[in-house]
């Protein structure tokens, strides 16, 4: 039975909404995108070097109607067809989660629609059920190709490595001990004087760069669990600078990109060593980084796996992702209650 899902995703500096129509059960589900819509508040926030918690709730609140008109071509009937309404419930900032639920309850009262809440990581995490129009994967998505799968969750509060037997099987197998990785490019980023958020930035300028120029340490690489660690690899670039006069910042860039790279790449694939995986899956807003993609890519290729990641718009937050996360937990019978939790973990 076909679920048409209205989703909508608040959880930091992105406001964003998608109407998702999902079909199918756990062996075999189905999601296209009817049609999504996303603002960013990065313009905003760019002064103040990060996000400011009660800025965002404030600017979603604002976007929020304005998008859903827009989402809606303006014919608000169209949510008398919706079966749910999904919002994200954390972890994010818990100002901004409370603008999305708190519009999402009113949605449902008005329209007399469940309400569904999910969890951002899973959304993150499910992320690759999403149909693609630029496929870098090596191969077609299919249940049967995928498990026992090896999922890397790289974002700007999250580094998780995680071991998926099934959809609904899955086990963590290490996270960061302190930063995330996103979170080390934003600050490496402000360290070279480049505007937030610095993954992109710190990608485009490495690109430019010599990545074998500075040897920055590759923290926990050959750690025997599967944690990371990546606030010393900050600290090293902040004394690399401080101790030298005249610097590349492209090298630094490069450099720095390359160290982080390939811990995640070393560790993702001694993890799908050990496990036996099939297949590699890398989702998040640091999925969006070309290097990491080709690389992991590559790795999986060489050693037979299968790899997928969603497209780019599909990486950093969107709600669409979201929708799909609500389906699946729908599917699985497991209920998010609609407050926002912060620091909510999968
Ligand atoms: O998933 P996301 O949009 O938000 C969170 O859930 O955190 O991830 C945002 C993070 C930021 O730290 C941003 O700098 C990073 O993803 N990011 C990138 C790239 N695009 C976004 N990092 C490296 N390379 C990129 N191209
Ligand atoms: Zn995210």
């Amino acid at each position: 039975m076909k679920k048409i899902i209205l989703a909508i995703e608040t959880s930091c500096d992105e406001t964003a909404l998608s109407l998702i129509e999902c079909s199918g059960g756990l062996k075999n589900p189905q999601c296209k995108v009817l049609k999504s819509v996303i603002t960013s508040q990065i313009k905003i926030h760019q002064p103040f070097g990060g996000v400011v918690p009660n800025l965002a709730k404030r600017e979603h609140i604002k976007n929020l109607p304005l998008l859903l008109d827009e989402l809606l071509d303006s014919k608000f009937e169209i949510l008398n067809s919706c079966d749910y309404i999904a919002v994200t419930a954390g972890p994010g900032l818990e100002p901004a989660l409370w603008a999305g639920i708190t519009f999402a309850k009113e949605l449902g009262k008005k329209y007399k629609k469940p309400v569904l809440g999910a969890n951002h990581l899973e959304g993150h995490l499910y992320s690759f059920l999403l149909p693609k129009k630029n496929r870098i994967s090596n191969s077609k998505f299919s249940i049967s190709k995928t498990f026992p799968a090896i999922a890397l969750l790289v974002s700007g509060g999250h580094t998780i490595l995680l071991r998926m037997d099934s959809l609904t099987k899955i086990k963590k197998l290490g996270e960061t001990k302190d930063d995330a990785v996103g979170e080390a490019f934003d600050k490496v980023a402000r360290l070279l004087e480049l505007p937030y958020p610095g993954g992109p930035e710190i990608e485009k300028l490495a690109a430019k760069g010599k990545r074998d120029s500075i040897p920055f340490p590759r923290p926990m690489i050959h750690s025997k669990d599967y944690d990371f660690s990546f606030s010393g690899l900050k600290t090293s670039v902040l004394y690399y600078l401080r101790d030298h006069k005249k610097i590349s910042k492209a090298d630094v860039a490069a450099s720095f990109e390359e160290a982080a790279v390939e811990v995640l790449a070393k560790k993702t694939l001694r993890a799908a060593d050990e496990f036996g995986a099939q297949s590699i899956l890398l989702s998040g807003g640091v999925a969006a980084n070309k290097y990491l993609r080709k690389r992991l890519q590559l790795e999986a290729r060489k050693s037979g796996r299968n790899f997928f990641v969603p497209d780019f718009e599909h990486n950093t937050d969107n709600a669409s992702m979201i929708g799909v996360a609500a389906y699946i937990n729908m599917l699985k019978k497991k209920k998010y209650p609609l407050v926002a939790r912060g620091d909510a973990n999968l």
